[in-house]
């Protein structure tokens, strides 16, 4: 039996009630629930199933090989390049730079030999021309469309078999089999779900570009987030040039990979050393300031960690945080009260990750402690030195994981010391002079004379 009850589906996580409700209980989001199109009444029966051909997992099948687009910081997210009949979803923010860089990919992918449609929904092909033309690839051999209606579009992929469509964006695209407006979670869905379909039938790529908005009036490409194969987050803070593609899931790679490219006046360029460009504002040793040895995926990255802790007018110190965890950073401020003695009540606590960088990996935790206590104690750590590994609860400092490639990525930049926990597998220091610790209380006390 078909339902026959309309259901209502968040446009913000994509949970699905009952009832309509003006909070959607599962995200908190408001006014985010919107009537899915419900068909009333019984639908067509069921037709008889025809019996499928199963295989051995050991059955012999030689994959296609993926295309690279030679966008190195690209490349890498997608776990080596784009594996044919996948389909890809670009999300991020309205005007962070999703359609240029999938412009330059579109004109790389193509001058590879990949032949390349780029739909566009939400610009004529003369603006598209325009931006191509600025970013000096009005030459490569990508064809281009404008158009919304996914069955015009469908129909052009079954003609032209391309290697690779993208279809920026999803939210501008329609399609009849829903009723609802272009942008609704159910059009999104549909949409999502016939392009995808298509990919895997008949071996075409497709990455489809997807805006993430707070208001939640256009669907979140969270529901369009379980169809597809991969997911990548295109992130960069507004007043920064530098952008970050980020891999969220990846059926074909791993998905701790992040591509960094800096937005020029020609398009985005990649920047093949990262560690540079987030040292590179860097200035003058301050109290607060230190850097992290960190690794991205397969890359080490070294970034600036700036803390700023200050007598608070408020009954309740704030305890503020940019690009990292919040509730780490109150772990990390709990274990030097206990542990070491050092409170930090009274005091508001503020922790930023130089360049916009978000940070997820707990090997953070001593460089954020050893920011929070130079900060405190107005006592700047050494220029040359780099931190990092993690606090457990009990005060222990653990070792973390590529020791070796932390300690030689910060040789290369030039930095002559490391704060490190015991354990762990430094390999060749080459100069580099390592301070090893077992506990918290060595950092606080040995190195910055605190409780
Ligand atoms: P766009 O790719 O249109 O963003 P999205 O598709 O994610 O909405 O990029 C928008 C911004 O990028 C716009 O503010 C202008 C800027 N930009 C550059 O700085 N340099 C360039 O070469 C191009 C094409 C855009
Ligand atoms: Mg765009």
């Amino acid at each position: 039996m078909a339902r026959s009850s309309p259901r209502y589906v968040c446009t913000a996580c994509g949970a699905s009630h009952a009832k309509w409700a003006g909070q959607c209980d599962a995200c908190g989001a408001w006014n985010t629930l919107e009537e899915e199109g419900a068909k009333a009444g019984p639908g067509p029966a069921p037709k008889a199933g025809r019996r499928i051909a199963l295989a051995g997992l050991d059955a012999e099948e030689r994959p296609a090989p993926r295309a690279a687009s030679g966008i190195a910081e690209l490349d890498r997210v997608l776990g080596g390049g784009l594996v044919p009949g996948s389909a890809v979803l670009v999300a991020g923010d309205p005007g962070i730079g999703k359609s240029t860089l999938l412009l330059q990919a579109a004109a790389r992918f193509a001058a590879g030999g990949l032949s390349t449609l780029y739909i566009s929904g939400e610009e004529a092909a003369a603006q598209v021309r325009m931006r191509a033309k600025r970013l000096g690839l009005q030459d490569a051999p990508v064809r281009l469309g404008a158009e919304t209606a996914l069955s015009d579009i469908l129909a052009t992929l079954d003609a032209e078999r391309p290697g690779l469509a993208i279809i920026d964006s999803i939210q501008t695209m329609w399609s009849d089999t829903a009723d609802s407006a272009p942008g609704s979670v159910t059009q999104v869905r549909a949409v999502a779900h016939q392009l995808t379909a298509f990919a895997k039938r008949r071996g075409t790529a497709i990455i489809l570009v997807g805006h993430v908005t707070k208001e939640g009036q256009i669907a979140g490409p969270r529901v369009v987030e379980h169809m597809v194969d991969t997911v990548l987050h295109f992130e960069g803070e507004r007043g920064h040039q530098f952008r970050i593609l980020r891999g969220i899931k990846n059926r074909f790679g791993a998905t701790d990979e992040i591509g960094v490219f800096e937005m020029t006046g020609q398009g985005l360029a990649e920047i093949a050393n990262p560690s540079e460009l987030f040292l590179s504002e860097r200035g003058q040793p301050a109290p607060g300031s230190v850097v992290f040895a960190g690794i991205e995926g397969s890359r080490p990255v070294l970034v600036e960690l700036q803390a700023l802790v200050a007598p608070t007018p408020h009954a309740q110190p704030r305890r503020t945080v940019v690009g990292w965890d919040g509730g780490r950073l109150a772990m990390i401020l709990a274990v030097l009260e206990a542990r070491c003695g050092i409170p930090f009540a009274g005091l508001d606590v503020y922790l930023n990750v130089a360049g916009g960088l978000k940070i997820a990996e707990p090997a953070a935790d001593l460089a954020v402690a050893a920011a929070l206590l130079s900060a405190r104690e107005g006592e700047p750590l050494a220029h040359d030195t780099v931190v990092f590994g993690e606090i457990s609860l009990s005060g222990a400092l653990r070792p973390v994981g590529q020791t070796e490639n932390r300690l030689k990525e910060a040789r290369k930049l030039g930095f002559t010391a490391a704060i490190l926990p015991e354990g762990g597998k430094p390999g060749p220091t080459g100069g580099l002079g390592l301070t090893r610790m077992g506990q918290l209380a060595d950092l606080a006390g040995g190195v910055f004379g605190a409780g």
